[in-house]
């Protein structure tokens, strides 16, 4: 029994390369916030949501293997990336399990669910794991602009796929899991119909303040204006992902708090963060400003690099003390939540003065559509450059003292 089970499993996975195959021939399907919002709905019911998973998880995860499989070899070669390429071929294999499985059939329901589970928890530490291989392949080989670039590319769509998997994988298990959530009853799955901005924001301060106390024995205050142009004078909500929202602002805040308090050493006090908050016709827009020094013009872009960071490495032991920087992941992930649903995250700083951090989501939830990569010629073609000589001349060095 056991030696049968043994080599179906060999089987399966000898099988695997045809079924990425076949099933990255397929495009991802973006859903909307209101197809979120159905699936949750009187209308939607487990097993459409199970019917439309199971062939669209697998979709999702062969399309994103097909890059991982032509990323160069010193970077697929090095053993965390080796395991993430694991979990994911282990992943897709227990997906594959449920195409012939009885939809109507009470077990493949909850069978299907537990495995959502053990899927969702296989791929928890994908983001360090694959960071650690960057880091290996970073210290054997160097940094230079077109590894860069395709490490970007790649990293910018791989953790873009992996926020959209988790935000299927969530909404299936919350809504479906027999339970009611009873601090939001009102959510439908991770989704607030009615989240109020203001509150996300007032939340994510505190708990960054918290942690800067702890850090520095000091922090700076937030003032908070918001400006409602839809219906002036009302609180501000939209359909959102509150812990996504939570997320890209406990990093802003981090990242100012932490500017804040090392560039006023010497002040006897902190200048406060300011946050605005607006609602228009198409837009709401967050902005953060500190007045903690800014950064300067030329190293914007990398910060949004997971190939260049300037935080020493963080510690990697099971405490949960989260730290105030750690990979230099904040910003960039934080982005790709922004995109995530149509908007997104820039950042204009003054040199010797401070930063403007800015949040742009879709105020209405028709335009708050998945935005997913999708494996193609085109993609194809970005992991084929290579090195050629620049088309603008090249000045003769960086400005003196100031290259890091
Ligand atoms: N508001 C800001 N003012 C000045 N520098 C900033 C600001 N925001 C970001 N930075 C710089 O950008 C770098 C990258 O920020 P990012 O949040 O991506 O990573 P990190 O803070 O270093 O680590 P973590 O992964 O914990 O966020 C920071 O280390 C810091 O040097
Ligand atoms: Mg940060």
């Amino acid at each position: 029994m056991k030696f049968a089970r043994f080599l179906m499993k060999n089987a399966a996975l000898a099988n695997i390369p045809k079924h990425i195959e076949r099933f990255s021939k397929f495009s991802p399907s973006p859903l909307s916030m209101k197809q979120f919002l159905d699936f949750g709905s009187a209308n939607g019911c487990e097993k459409t949501s199970f019917m439309f998973l199971r062939q669209e998880l697998p979709v999702r995860l062969a399309n994103i293997m097909r890059e991982i499989d032509i990323l160069p070899d010193p970077l697929l070669g090095t053993p965390s990336v080796q395991l993430v390429q694991s979990w994911y071929v282990h992943s897709l294999m227990e997906m594959i399990e449920f195409q012939d499985r009885n939809s109507d059939d009470q077990r493949a329901l909850s069978d299907f669910t537990e495995t959502l589970v053990t899927i969702r928890n296989r791929h928890n530490n994908v983001v360090p794991t694959m960071a650690q291989g960057v880091l290996e392949y970073k210290e054997a080989f160097g940094v230079d602009p077109v590894t860069n670039q395709n490490v970007q590319y790649f990293l910018d769509r791989f953790y873009m796929s992996r926020i959209s998997i988790r935000m299927l994988i969530n909404q299936h298990t919350l809504l479906f899991d027999g339970s009611t959530n009873p601090a939001h009853p009102k959510h439908i799955g991770s989704i607030d119909p009615f989240c109020d901005v203001v509150e996300v924001v007032n939340d994510a301060f505190e708990n960054s303040k918290m942690l800067c106390d702890q850090y520095y024995l000091a922090s700076p205050d937030l003032k908070i204006k918001q400006t409602n142009g839809k219906s002036p004078g009302l609180p501000i909500h939209i359909v959102y992902v509150p812990s996504h929202l939570y997320h890209m602002l406990f990093e802003l805040f981090k990242n100012s708090m932490r500017a804040t308090v090392e560039s006023h050493e010497d002040s006897p006090s902190l200048p406060p963060i300011e946050v605005n908050v607006v609602l228009g016709k198409e837009d709401l827009t967050i902005k953060i400003s500190d007045n903690g020094g800014g950064v300067p013009l030329r190293k914007i872009e990398r910060l949004f690099s997971y190939m260049y960071s300037t935080a020493p490495k963080p510690m990697m032991d099971n405490s949960r003390n989260a730290p105030l920087a750690g990979f230099g992941y904040g910003l960039p992930i934080s982005r790709l939540y922004a995109r995530y649903f149509q908007g997104d995250l820039q950042l204009y700083s003054m040199e010797g003065y401070g930063t403007d951090a800015v949040i742009y989501l879709k105020a209405l939830s028709t335009d708050s559509v998945e935005r997913l990569p999708v494996f193609n010629k085109s993609a194809w073609k970005h992991y084929q450059a290579s090195p050629e000589a620049d088309d603008w001349c090249i000045p003769s060095r960086e400005p003196k003292n100031l290259a890091r």
